[in-house]
Protein backbone atom coordinates (compact mmCIF):
# COMPACT_ATOMS: atom_id res chain seq x y z
CA UNK A 1 0.00 0.00 0.00
CA UNK A 2 1.38 3.75 -0.82
CA UNK A 3 1.47 5.69 2.54
CA UNK A 4 0.58 8.82 1.58
CA UNK A 5 -3.16 9.22 -0.66
CA UNK A 6 -5.04 11.82 -1.92
CA UNK A 7 -8.69 13.12 -0.44
CA UNK A 8 -10.53 10.86 -3.26
CA UNK A 9 -8.74 8.30 -2.09
CA UNK A 10 -9.31 8.88 1.19
CA UNK A 11 -13.24 8.84 0.64
CA UNK A 12 -12.68 5.43 -1.48
CA UNK A 13 -11.02 3.94 1.74
CA UNK A 14 -14.35 5.13 3.91
CA UNK A 15 -16.66 3.92 1.52
CA UNK A 16 -14.86 0.32 1.53
CA UNK A 17 -14.56 0.42 5.16
CA UNK A 18 -11.20 1.02 5.63
CA UNK A 19 -9.11 3.10 7.91
CA UNK A 20 -7.45 6.33 6.81
CA UNK A 21 -5.21 9.29 8.12
CA UNK A 22 -6.32 12.86 7.31
CA UNK A 23 -5.56 16.75 8.34
CA UNK A 24 -7.63 18.57 10.80
CA UNK A 25 -7.13 22.43 12.00
CA UNK A 26 -6.09 20.50 15.54
CA UNK A 27 -3.95 16.91 14.71
CA UNK A 28 -4.51 14.51 12.31
CA UNK A 29 -7.47 11.65 12.83
CA UNK A 30 -7.75 8.40 12.11
CA UNK A 31 -11.02 7.91 9.99
CA UNK A 32 -13.31 5.44 9.73
CA UNK A 33 -17.23 5.11 8.37
CA UNK A 34 -19.35 5.87 11.38
CA UNK A 35 -21.77 3.61 10.43
CA UNK A 36 -19.81 0.24 9.79
CA UNK A 37 -19.13 -1.46 13.06
CA UNK A 38 -15.87 -3.05 11.74
CA UNK A 39 -14.53 0.10 10.62
CA UNK A 40 -15.31 1.46 13.93
CA UNK A 41 -13.20 -1.88 15.46
CA UNK A 42 -10.62 -1.60 13.47
CA UNK A 43 -9.91 2.05 15.15
CA UNK A 44 -9.65 0.45 18.50
CA UNK A 45 -7.80 -1.68 17.56
CA UNK A 46 -5.22 -0.05 15.48
CA UNK A 47 -4.54 2.33 18.23
CA UNK A 48 -4.52 -0.22 20.93
CA UNK A 49 -7.28 2.03 22.65
CA UNK A 50 -9.45 0.77 25.45
CA UNK A 51 -13.05 0.26 24.04
CA UNK A 52 -14.66 2.18 27.09
CA UNK A 53 -12.86 5.02 25.62
CA UNK A 54 -15.96 6.90 23.28
CA UNK A 55 -14.67 8.48 19.71
CA UNK A 56 -15.96 12.23 18.43
CA UNK A 57 -18.02 12.29 15.07
CA UNK A 58 -17.43 14.47 12.78
CA UNK A 59 -20.00 16.09 10.80
CA UNK A 60 -20.51 18.44 7.99
CA UNK A 61 -22.53 21.17 9.70
CA UNK A 62 -25.33 21.33 12.32
CA UNK A 63 -28.16 20.07 10.34
CA UNK A 64 -25.94 16.36 9.96
CA UNK A 65 -25.50 16.43 13.61
CA UNK A 66 -28.88 17.03 14.49
CA UNK A 67 -29.58 13.41 12.89
CA UNK A 68 -27.18 11.94 16.05
CA UNK A 69 -27.39 14.14 18.69
CA UNK A 70 -30.19 16.35 20.57
CA UNK A 71 -29.47 19.75 20.24
CA UNK A 72 -31.05 22.65 22.09
CA UNK A 73 -30.79 25.99 23.27
CA UNK A 74 -27.23 26.21 24.24
CA UNK A 75 -26.14 23.32 22.41
CA UNK A 76 -27.15 25.05 19.21
CA UNK A 77 -25.81 28.28 20.27
CA UNK A 78 -22.57 27.29 21.06
CA UNK A 79 -22.18 25.57 17.31
CA UNK A 80 -23.74 28.64 15.84
CA UNK A 81 -20.76 30.05 17.25
CA UNK A 82 -18.21 28.16 16.97
CA UNK A 83 -18.78 25.75 14.24
CA UNK A 84 -16.97 24.64 11.80
CA UNK A 85 -14.08 24.82 14.53
CA UNK A 86 -12.49 23.48 17.33
CA UNK A 87 -15.09 22.73 19.42
CA UNK A 88 -16.48 19.31 20.34
CA UNK A 89 -19.60 18.75 21.93
CA UNK A 90 -21.40 16.41 24.01
CA UNK A 91 -24.78 16.10 24.09
CA UNK A 92 -27.43 12.99 24.78
CA UNK A 93 -27.78 10.41 21.62
CA UNK A 94 -30.77 10.63 19.73
CA UNK A 95 -32.95 7.44 19.87
CA UNK A 96 -31.85 5.08 16.71
CA UNK A 97 -29.00 7.36 15.10
CA UNK A 98 -27.20 5.31 12.62
CA UNK A 99 -23.80 4.97 14.29
CA UNK A 100 -21.89 1.72 15.14
CA UNK A 101 -22.37 0.76 19.46
CA UNK A 102 -18.66 1.04 19.71
CA UNK A 103 -18.93 4.57 18.58
CA UNK A 104 -20.15 5.80 22.15
CA UNK A 105 -19.03 2.79 24.25
CA UNK A 106 -22.29 2.47 25.16
CA UNK A 107 -22.83 5.64 26.48
CA UNK A 108 -26.03 7.85 26.05
CA UNK A 109 -24.32 10.52 24.95
CA UNK A 110 -22.48 11.62 21.71
CA UNK A 111 -19.65 13.63 20.94
CA UNK A 112 -20.35 15.76 17.89
CA UNK A 113 -17.57 18.08 15.96
CA UNK A 114 -17.36 19.96 13.05
CA UNK A 115 -13.85 20.08 11.56
CA UNK A 116 -12.88 23.85 9.98
CA UNK A 117 -9.53 22.08 7.92
CA UNK A 118 -10.55 22.46 4.12
CA UNK A 119 -8.76 18.97 3.09
CA UNK A 120 -11.65 17.26 6.02
CA UNK A 121 -14.09 19.15 5.17
CA UNK A 122 -13.94 18.31 1.12
CA UNK A 123 -14.04 14.32 2.38
CA UNK A 124 -16.70 14.74 4.40
CA UNK A 125 -18.62 16.35 1.73
CA UNK A 126 -17.73 13.86 -0.69
CA UNK A 127 -18.41 10.85 1.33
CA UNK A 128 -21.47 12.42 2.46
CA UNK A 129 -21.90 10.87 5.92
CA UNK A 130 -19.75 11.53 9.36
CA UNK A 131 -16.88 10.01 10.24
CA UNK A 132 -15.45 8.89 13.44
CA UNK A 133 -12.00 10.31 14.40
CA UNK A 134 -9.64 9.83 17.38
CA UNK A 135 -6.13 11.17 16.84
CA UNK A 136 -4.11 9.21 14.38
CA UNK A 137 -1.48 7.91 17.40
CA UNK A 138 -1.08 4.48 19.27
CA UNK A 139 -3.48 5.01 22.40
CA UNK A 140 -1.56 7.08 25.14
CA UNK A 141 0.49 8.63 22.82
CA UNK A 142 1.96 12.32 21.62
CA UNK A 143 -1.37 13.28 19.37
CA UNK A 144 0.01 13.39 15.40
CA UNK A 145 0.39 17.38 13.75
CA UNK A 146 2.15 16.26 10.92
CA UNK A 147 1.38 13.48 8.10
CA UNK A 148 5.35 11.84 9.07
CA UNK A 149 3.99 11.71 12.72
CA UNK A 150 1.31 9.58 11.41
CA UNK A 151 3.50 6.85 8.73
CA UNK A 152 5.91 6.67 11.95
CA UNK A 153 3.10 5.85 14.53
CA UNK A 154 1.39 3.07 11.98
CA UNK A 155 4.63 2.12 10.46
CA UNK A 156 3.15 2.88 6.88
CA UNK A 157 -0.05 0.44 7.85
CA UNK A 158 -2.84 3.03 7.47
CA UNK A 159 -2.82 5.16 4.36
CA UNK A 160 -2.41 9.44 5.06
CA UNK A 161 -4.09 12.38 3.26
CA UNK A 162 -1.06 14.99 3.99
CA UNK A 163 -2.61 18.50 4.60
CA UNK A 164 0.41 19.85 5.78
CA UNK A 165 1.18 21.02 9.44
CA UNK A 166 -2.18 21.15 11.48
CA UNK A 167 -2.53 24.86 12.33
CA UNK A 168 -3.88 24.80 16.10
CA UNK A 169 -1.56 21.91 17.26
CA UNK A 170 -3.84 20.83 20.02
CA UNK A 171 -7.02 18.47 20.49
CA UNK A 172 -10.30 20.44 20.37
CA UNK A 173 -11.89 21.60 22.99
CA UNK A 174 -14.87 19.62 24.50
CA UNK A 175 -17.80 20.58 26.29
CA UNK A 176 -20.58 18.35 27.71
CA UNK A 177 -24.19 19.65 28.00
CA UNK A 178 -26.36 18.05 30.03
CA UNK A 179 -30.19 19.65 31.55
CA UNK A 180 -28.37 22.57 30.94
CA UNK A 181 -25.20 22.23 32.42
CA UNK A 182 -22.18 23.25 30.67
CA UNK A 183 -18.67 21.29 31.68
CA UNK A 184 -15.31 21.64 30.65
CA UNK A 185 -14.33 17.82 29.68
CA UNK A 186 -10.89 18.76 27.75
CA UNK A 187 -9.10 22.30 27.80
CA UNK A 188 -8.36 23.50 23.78
CA UNK A 189 -7.99 26.71 21.47
CA UNK A 190 -11.85 27.59 22.00
CA UNK A 191 -10.70 28.85 25.89
CA UNK A 192 -13.56 28.99 28.74
CA UNK A 193 -13.99 32.52 28.28
CA UNK A 194 -14.64 32.10 24.68
CA UNK A 195 -17.23 29.62 26.00
CA UNK A 196 -18.38 31.97 29.03
CA UNK A 197 -19.29 34.79 26.00
CA UNK A 198 -21.57 33.03 24.17
CA UNK A 199 -23.51 31.16 27.62
CA UNK A 200 -23.44 34.22 29.81
CA UNK A 201 -22.37 31.82 32.76
CA UNK A 202 -18.76 30.17 33.71
CA UNK A 203 -18.05 26.36 32.63
CA UNK A 204 -18.49 24.18 35.64
CA UNK A 205 -15.57 20.75 36.32
CA UNK A 206 -16.23 17.15 34.51
CA UNK A 207 -19.18 15.60 37.07
CA UNK A 208 -19.99 11.95 37.80
CA UNK A 209 -22.41 11.83 34.60
CA UNK A 210 -20.23 13.58 32.41
CA UNK A 211 -16.59 13.11 31.43
CA UNK A 212 -14.42 12.15 29.10
CA UNK A 213 -13.30 8.67 29.60
CA UNK A 214 -10.20 9.31 27.23
CA UNK A 215 -8.63 12.34 29.80
CA UNK A 216 -6.48 9.55 31.47
CA UNK A 217 -4.28 11.02 34.02
CA UNK A 218 -1.21 9.77 31.70
CA UNK A 219 -1.48 10.63 28.15
CA UNK A 220 0.26 12.49 25.41
CA UNK A 221 3.02 10.76 26.69
CA UNK A 222 7.02 10.97 25.54
CA UNK A 223 9.20 7.90 26.56
CA UNK A 224 11.44 10.51 27.86
CA UNK A 225 11.02 11.65 31.89
CA UNK A 226 9.14 15.05 31.57
CA UNK A 227 9.54 18.14 34.31
CA UNK A 228 7.76 20.85 33.98
CA UNK A 229 8.21 24.64 35.07
CA UNK A 230 11.80 24.30 35.04
CA UNK A 231 13.47 27.70 34.85
CA UNK A 232 16.79 26.03 34.20
CA UNK A 233 17.53 22.73 32.81
CA UNK A 234 19.27 20.07 34.98
CA UNK A 235 22.39 18.07 34.36
CA UNK A 236 21.14 15.85 31.87
CA UNK A 237 18.14 17.90 30.43
CA UNK A 238 16.90 19.36 27.22
CA UNK A 239 14.99 22.30 27.82
CA UNK A 240 12.10 23.06 26.13
CA UNK A 241 12.00 26.72 26.46
CA UNK A 242 8.84 29.46 26.28
CA UNK A 243 9.60 32.93 25.72
CA UNK A 244 12.69 34.76 26.65
CA UNK A 245 15.11 32.34 28.04
CA UNK A 246 18.42 32.99 30.43
CA UNK A 247 20.18 29.12 29.27
CA UNK A 248 19.76 28.53 25.86
CA UNK A 249 16.99 26.01 25.10
CA UNK A 250 17.50 22.92 22.69
CA UNK A 251 13.85 24.13 21.23
CA UNK A 252 11.53 26.93 22.12
CA UNK A 253 7.76 26.53 21.57
CA UNK A 254 7.44 30.01 21.25
CA UNK A 255 10.63 32.86 21.68
CA UNK A 256 8.22 35.74 21.23
CA UNK A 257 5.61 34.15 23.90
CA UNK A 258 2.84 33.28 21.81
CA UNK A 259 0.36 30.75 23.00
CA UNK A 260 -0.63 29.99 19.72
CA UNK A 261 2.48 29.85 18.01
CA UNK A 262 3.34 27.46 21.46
CA UNK A 263 0.14 25.14 20.60
CA UNK A 264 1.25 24.67 16.75
CA UNK A 265 4.49 23.46 18.17
CA UNK A 266 4.13 21.50 21.19
CA UNK A 267 3.70 17.99 19.81
CA UNK A 268 5.76 18.12 17.23
CA UNK A 269 8.73 19.68 19.05
CA UNK A 270 8.35 16.73 22.31
CA UNK A 271 8.46 14.58 19.37
CA UNK A 272 11.69 15.58 18.10
CA UNK A 273 13.15 15.88 21.74
CA UNK A 274 12.00 12.14 22.73
CA UNK A 275 13.31 10.86 19.65
CA UNK A 276 16.73 10.86 21.55
CA UNK A 277 17.17 9.35 24.78
CA UNK A 278 17.79 11.86 28.03
CA UNK A 279 15.13 13.61 30.23
CA UNK A 280 13.54 16.84 29.21
CA UNK A 281 12.33 19.70 30.96
CA UNK A 282 9.46 22.39 29.82
CA UNK A 283 9.82 26.16 31.00
CA UNK A 284 6.50 27.59 32.63
CA UNK A 285 3.51 28.28 30.54
CA UNK A 286 1.46 30.98 31.66
CA UNK A 287 -2.13 29.24 32.88
CA UNK A 288 -4.63 31.23 30.96
CA UNK A 289 -6.22 31.28 27.72
CA UNK A 290 -4.60 28.72 25.31
CA UNK A 291 -2.20 28.20 27.91
CA UNK A 292 -4.82 25.94 29.68
CA UNK A 293 -5.00 23.76 27.43
CA UNK A 294 -1.27 23.72 26.90
CA UNK A 295 -0.42 22.93 30.44
CA UNK A 296 -3.41 20.21 30.85
CA UNK A 297 -1.63 17.98 27.73
CA UNK A 298 1.60 18.37 29.71
CA UNK A 299 0.44 17.40 32.84
CA UNK A 300 -0.78 14.42 31.17
CA UNK A 301 2.57 13.97 29.46
CA UNK A 302 4.84 14.06 32.87
CA UNK A 303 2.07 12.02 34.72
CA UNK A 304 3.53 8.76 35.81
CA UNK A 305 2.95 5.81 32.73
CA UNK A 306 0.71 2.73 34.36
CA UNK A 307 2.76 -0.04 33.91
O1 LIG B 1 -9.32 17.70 17.83
C1 LIG B 1 -9.86 16.61 18.04
O2 LIG B 1 -10.88 16.49 18.72
C2 LIG B 1 -9.23 15.37 17.35
C3 LIG B 1 -9.37 15.52 15.83
C4 LIG B 1 -8.85 14.33 15.09
O3 LIG B 1 -10.69 15.82 15.50
N1 LIG B 1 -9.82 14.16 17.83
C5 LIG B 1 -9.57 13.70 19.08
O4 LIG B 1 -10.17 12.46 19.36
O5 LIG B 1 -8.88 14.29 19.90
P1 LIG B 1 -9.70 11.52 20.58
O6 LIG B 1 -10.45 10.25 20.37
O7 LIG B 1 -8.23 11.46 20.61
O8 LIG B 1 -10.27 12.22 21.85
C6 LIG B 1 -11.68 12.21 22.07
C7 LIG B 1 -12.01 12.45 23.50
C8 LIG B 1 -11.69 11.27 24.41
O9 LIG B 1 -11.12 11.78 25.61
C9 LIG B 1 -13.06 10.65 24.67
O10 LIG B 1 -13.13 10.02 25.93
C10 LIG B 1 -13.97 11.86 24.60
O11 LIG B 1 -13.44 12.63 23.56
N2 LIG B 1 -15.37 11.51 24.26
C11 LIG B 1 -15.84 10.98 23.11
N3 LIG B 1 -17.15 10.73 23.20
C12 LIG B 1 -17.55 11.11 24.44
C13 LIG B 1 -18.78 11.09 25.17
N4 LIG B 1 -19.90 10.61 24.63
N5 LIG B 1 -18.79 11.55 26.43
C14 LIG B 1 -17.66 12.03 27.00
N6 LIG B 1 -16.45 12.08 26.37
C15 LIG B 1 -16.39 11.62 25.10
MG1 LIG C 1 -6.32 11.33 21.36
Amino acid sequence: MSALCSPDDAVAYLKAGKLVALPTETVYGLAADAADGGAVAAIYETKGRPRFNPLILHVLDVHQAQQYGQIEGLAQALMDAFWPGPLTLVVPLRDNAPVASLVTAGLETIALRSPAHPTARQILAAFGHPFVAPSANRSGRISPTEATHVLAEFRDQVPVVDGGPCPLGVESTIVGLLEDKVSLLRPGSVTPEDIKGVIGKPLLPPTEKIQAPGMMTSHYAPSNPLRLNAAAPEAEERLLGFGKMTSPPALNLSEGADLKEAAANLFTYLRRLDESPGPIAVAPIPDKGLGIAINDRLRRAAAPKPS
